[in-house]
């Protein structure tokens, strides 16, 4: 479907499989069993079923009209990956993983978790094929997403909290490699984003692909066109950007998109606290796969921080790597103030309470569209809903009996 990655799961020098030995065949296995998923006509239709009928595919393309005269430039269309059943993005690639543990006759997933959405996802996607599931979630993000850990309990998984590290993502994914590589002849592990060891970018990538593919359909009803000036997508581990960018990037020079990720810059890359790892990081393997990351002199990986537990991630997938490296896309950063009046500009003036995470492609395409001309396109990938955040936000601006501080 796209020419990366090489049959060695490389995207350029990017990822591959650093992994203790032991985990190869399980490896070859779920890429062999991959292959034949994707070339199985009766499966593609079931993973569509699904898509249609469960996750409420095509998620709409809304014209943001009033975004669009806010900021007086470019034409604003927002995908609506909050429209999704559970809430994000995150479904298209657990409902495509879930099928594949099924074909391989694996009864039991596993999965990490940091904002709590492909837990919940990944819990959701576990009931509805009955499948064991247990999800590893680091302690801060625990506090951070208490709704969305009552939402994996209530859907019938174990979530277990991490208490190593800082508590995050990057912790609960080490634990969820454990379990995989303690139980891998009965457990799937269902990875939530492009990284990890090959197959998982590509499959990940493949599965989130749906976004971009539908984008270009319903740009040519509205616009004429498939192909819009710009691109804006929010990047933790990347997954809703690599799906929505991926059937775009590999267009030839001079068709493809102006293709944004926008990365999080925490309390600003100066301050040495953020979670941004093309713009402020540098080249290591993390999970398996060689990636840009955040790491210190001594190459040990370095604590992320981001408001938005999404995005508090110290790695991005390989396939972003390649496309920085090659000026495939660009990225670049948004703090964490600049998202939070993002969330609430897109609030107050669209009526759609965005993702802290998507509010960062947000606060970066608002700052970008009134550069533009009034004829050209910009899509905003809107990854995921703002529900799990209210809480967080809430605490972070300090709203009062007295109401919103101005
Ligand atoms: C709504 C939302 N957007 C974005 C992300 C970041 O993940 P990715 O970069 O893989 O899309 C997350 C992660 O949990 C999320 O929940």
């Amino acid at each position: 479907m796209f020419p990366l990655p090489d049959e060695r799961g490389r995207f350029g020098i990017y990822g591959g499989r650093y992994v203790p030995e032991t985990l190869i065949p399980a490896l070859d296995e779920l890429t062999e069993a991959y292959r034949q998923f994707r070339e199985d006509a009766p499966l593609q239709d079931e993973l569509e079923h699904y898509l249609k009928t469960f996750v409420g595919r095509p998620s709409l393309l809304t014209f943001a009209d009033n975004l669009t005269r806010h900021c007086g430039g470019a034409r604003i269309y927002l995908k609506r990956e909050d429209l999704n059943h559970t809430g994000a993005h995150k479904i298209n690639n657990t409902i495509g993983q879930a099928l594949l543990a099924r074909k391989m006759g694996k009864r039991r997933v596993i999965a990490e978790t940091g904002a709590g959405q492909h837990g919940v996802a990944t819990a959701t996607a576990a009931a509805l094929f009955s499948l064991e599931c247990v999800v590893y979630m680091g302690e801060e993000d625990v506090r951070r997403q208490a709704l969305n850990v009552f939402r994996m309990k209530l859907l019938g998984a174990e979530v277990r909290t991490v208490k190593s590290g800082t508590r995050t993502l990057k912790d609960a994914t080490n634990e969820a490699i454990r379990d995989w590589v303690t139980n891998v002849r009965t457990t799937f592990y269902i990875i939530g984003s492009v990284v990890g060891p090959h197959p998982y970018p590509m499959m990940v990538r493949d599965f989130q692909s749906v976004i971009g593919r539908e984008t270009m359909e319903q740009l040519e009803q509205l616009e004429g066109r498939r192909v819009p000036e710009v691109v804006v997508a929010c990047v933790g581990g990347g997954s809703n950007a690599i799906g929505m960018f991926a059937p775009y990037a590999y267009l030839p020079d001079g068709e493809r998109p102006h293709l944004i990720g926008v990365e999080a810059a925490g309390h600003g890359l100066a301050s040495g606290r953020h979670a941004a790892s093309i713009a402020g990081g540098k080249r290591g393997v993390l999970h398996g796969a060689l990636m840009y990351l955040l790491s210190d002199a001594e190459g040990q990986i370095s604590p992320a921080h981001s408001l938005s537990a999404g995005l508090d991630y110290p790695g991005v997938g390989p396939e972003h790597s390649y496309f920085a490296d090659n000026d495939l896309a660009e990225y670049v950063a948004i703090d964490d103030v600049q998202a939070l009046q993002a969330f609430r500009h897109l609030s107050e003036i669209e009526g759609i309470i965005p993702a802290l995470e998507s509010a960062h492609a947000v606060a970066h395409a608002m700052a970008l569209a009134p550069i533009m001309e009034s004829q050209e396109v910009m899509v905003i990938n809107l990854s995921g809903r703002g529900d799990k955040d209210v809480s967080e936000a809430m605490r972070i601006i300090e709203l009062d009996a007295a109401g919103l501080p101005s």
